[in-house]
């Protein structure tokens, strides 16, 4: 049978292998899929067992971006995004990265909710890893703006510099912005401690501005009950970004993309 995993730490509550599971089923292919706890000092060691059998695997938080160094080639898209979540391991022997995690936020906020990021002002807050690996595909879709904005200034500078050839990109400390925008997401993993990140209430403005938070909880996120308070015309979760991104990984090595609305129907 075709084996595939998902690699991280910790990595028991992960729902890819039921995601993939459902996806497998749907489309009537033969494979398996499972969880593997790498060890922090040996993802290497973990991978590579892994891949001297199985075909593909998915690298998830603490590894992402020890797989961009390790993959032999990298799309354009992990090769922007400085991470990979998506392994691939080709006919020669060769691992192929990609990372889906920026397709699968701009499709989920686009296809699945019906939000156009075309021509909107769009906030994105935090410049770290997953920050970083959603940019491109967010400028891709021609925003009127994206606003990196960040605690530490010179992390949200960086990405603006890495990323300005593709697109409008700004960016901002959270006192520096006033004017309300069409979209803030939240990248920060501020809410895995229950935490907010110091965005001001006035650029939300009520009835207009759409919220999205990457994290998802079986609850609303700390930063989801602040937008909704402020009157935000909706509040989206990270659990459809991680259905998408699950299924362009998928399509990648099977060269079949799944229906993601039943699979996300039966996950809430
Ligand atoms: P990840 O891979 O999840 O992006 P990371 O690279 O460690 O993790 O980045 C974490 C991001 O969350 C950073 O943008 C961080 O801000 P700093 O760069 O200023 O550290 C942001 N962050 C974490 N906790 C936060 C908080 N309580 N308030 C605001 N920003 C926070």
């Amino acid at each position: 049978m075709d084996r595939y995993a998902v690699i991280g730490n910790p990595i028991a509550h992960s729902k890819s292998p039921l995601i993939h599971g459902l996806f497998a089923r749907q489309t009537g292919q033969q494979l398996t899929y499972e969880a593997l706890l790498a060890p922090l000092d040996d993802f290497a060691g973990t991978l590579r067992a892994f891949l001297r059998e199985g075909l593909g695997a998915n690298v998830t938080v603490p590894f992402k971006e020890q797989a961009w160094e390790l993959v032999d080639t990298r799309t354009p898209a992990a090769e922007l995004a400085g991470a990979v979540n998506t392994i691939a391991r080709q006919a020669d022997g060769r691992l192929l990265g990609d990372n889906t995690d920026g397709k699968g936020l701009v499709r989920d906020i686009q296809h699945n909710a019906g939000f156009s990021l075309s021509g909107k002002r769009v906030l994105l807050v935090g410049a770290g890893g997953a920050a970083r690996g959603v940019i491109q595909p967010l400028l891709e879709a021609q925003p009127a703006q994206l606003c990196v904005v960040n605690r530490t200034v010179e992390k949200a500078e960086h990405l603006a510099r890495l990323f300005r050839d593709l697109g409008p990109i700004s960016a901002a400390g959270f006192d520096w912005i006033e004017e309300p925008v069409d979209l803030i997401i939240n990248a920060t993993s501020a809410s895995l401690d229950g935490q907010l990140p110091p965005i001001s209430p006035g650029l939300i403005q009520p009835g207009l501005t759409w919220c999205y938070d990457m994290m998802y909880a079986s609850e609303a996120t700390v930063f989801n009950r602040w937008a909704a308070e402020q009157g935000a015309a909706r509040c989206l979760d990270g659990l459809g970004m991680l259905v998408e991104q699950a299924a362009e990984a998928f399509a990648l090595w099977r060269g079949v993309r799944p229906e993601t609305a039943p699979v996300l129907a039966a996950l809430r």
